[in-house]
């Protein structure tokens, strides 16, 4: 569950597509983003993506651990809304819906400006085409069908890209206006959306393209053994295997197809926000009352807010206001 949880939000994560003044760092990120996916390292960036949206937790990682736990110290007073001192399960999940539509807004904002800087009504396929993929046109085939270590290569992006602009494109003009690239920028926050990100997750861990996820496939998304170390897998990836045979393979034919696929990352009626709330109550409830103090959540601010403890990251907080 919270597994299926961190895949689902990890999806968003990538393809939230990377704040950048450059778009075609964008498209680098949706290289390196991949990381997202490795073993537990992407478990603390999730959650603090979740807490503090993308942009913030950023801020927050160059911080020093004293600043960061200040900042949040005056985060938590703006959460517990009715002032009486405790975080509640509510109010935790305003905050993180709050945090996460910001960061759509903001992130859309951004982008929309960037393609679009006369403002206009809709913004067509080619301008957009041109700004993203441009350089491809100079670029050796050879090299555009060359495979990074994620396997993607340009091609497969720019075929991607324009299968999702299609989907987002509702009205068919071929142009999309603010919403429908905010839809297309975020995919996993529009219920039009939702047949796409299966689709696109359903590719990225279909390594065979075989058209269908077998548990290696499935286990290898979440979980790689370290290069050369042959160590027994986790507790928790052999919970998944179980999880996948007596769950998540619903019609027992040892693969997912791409209903099966759908029901794991992206359940009707799961609701993120709500999730993360209680996970991170779960995990930062001292005494157990399901509701948090603010010393409960500054004893465990690293599970909230990130932070450094070098001068490096002092130095880069003294140029960055909260
Ligand atoms: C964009 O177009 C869609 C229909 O394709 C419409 O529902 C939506 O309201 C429009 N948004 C804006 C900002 O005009």
């Amino acid at each position: 569950m919270l597994t299926s949880l961190f895949i689902a939000l990890a999806i968003s994560a990538v393809f939230a597509g990377v704040p950048s003044q450059d778009e075609s760092k964008r498209l680098m990120d949706h290289f390196s983003d991949a990381e997202h996916f490795k073993n537990e390292h992407h478990n603390k960036q999730f959650d603090h993506d979740a807490f503090l949206g993308e942009d913030q937790a950023k801020t927050f990682d160059q911080l020093p651990p004293e600043e960061s736990r200040r900042r949040l110290g005056i985060i938590v007073d703006k959460i517990d809304i009715d002032k009486d001192g405790f975080v509640t399960l509510v109010e935790l999940k305003d905050w993180i819906r709050y945090t996460q539509k910001r960061y759509i807004d903001d992130d859309t904002e951004r982008h929309w400006q960037q393609h679009n800087p006369n403002n206009e009504e809709h913004l067509p396929w080619e301008t957009y085409r041109k700004n993203v993929y441009g350089f491809m046109e100079e670029m050796d085939p050879k090299e555009l069908t060359t495979p990074n270590s994620e396997g993607f290569t340009y091609s497969n992006l720019l075929k991607r890209d324009r299968r999702r602009w299609h989907h987002a494109d509702q009205d068919e003009d071929d142009a999309l206006n603010r919403t429908e690239f905010s839809g297309f920028l975020h995919p996993e926050e529009y219920g039009n959306m939702r047949d796409i990100v299966v689709l696109e997750t359903m590719e990225d861990i279909d390594k065979d393209n075989d058209g269908k996820v077998s548990v290696d496939e499935y286990i290898g998304d979440m979980y790689k053994p370290e290069d050369g170390i042959d160590e027994e897998e986790p507790d928790w990836v052999k919970q998944e295997r179980e999880q996948f045979a007596s769950y998540r393979d619903a019609n027992k034919d040892g693969y997912l197809d791409a209903g099966e696929v759908k029901d794991w990352i992206a359940p009707p009626e799961f609701d993120h926000a709500e999730a993360e709330a209680r996970h991170l109550v779960f995990e930062a409830d001292g005494d157990a009352d399901e509701k948090l103090t603010k010393e409960e959540i500054l004893d465990k601010y690293d599970l909230f807010v990130g932070s450094q403890a070098t001068d490096f990251g002092e130095a880069l907080a003294r140029h960055d206001e909260f």
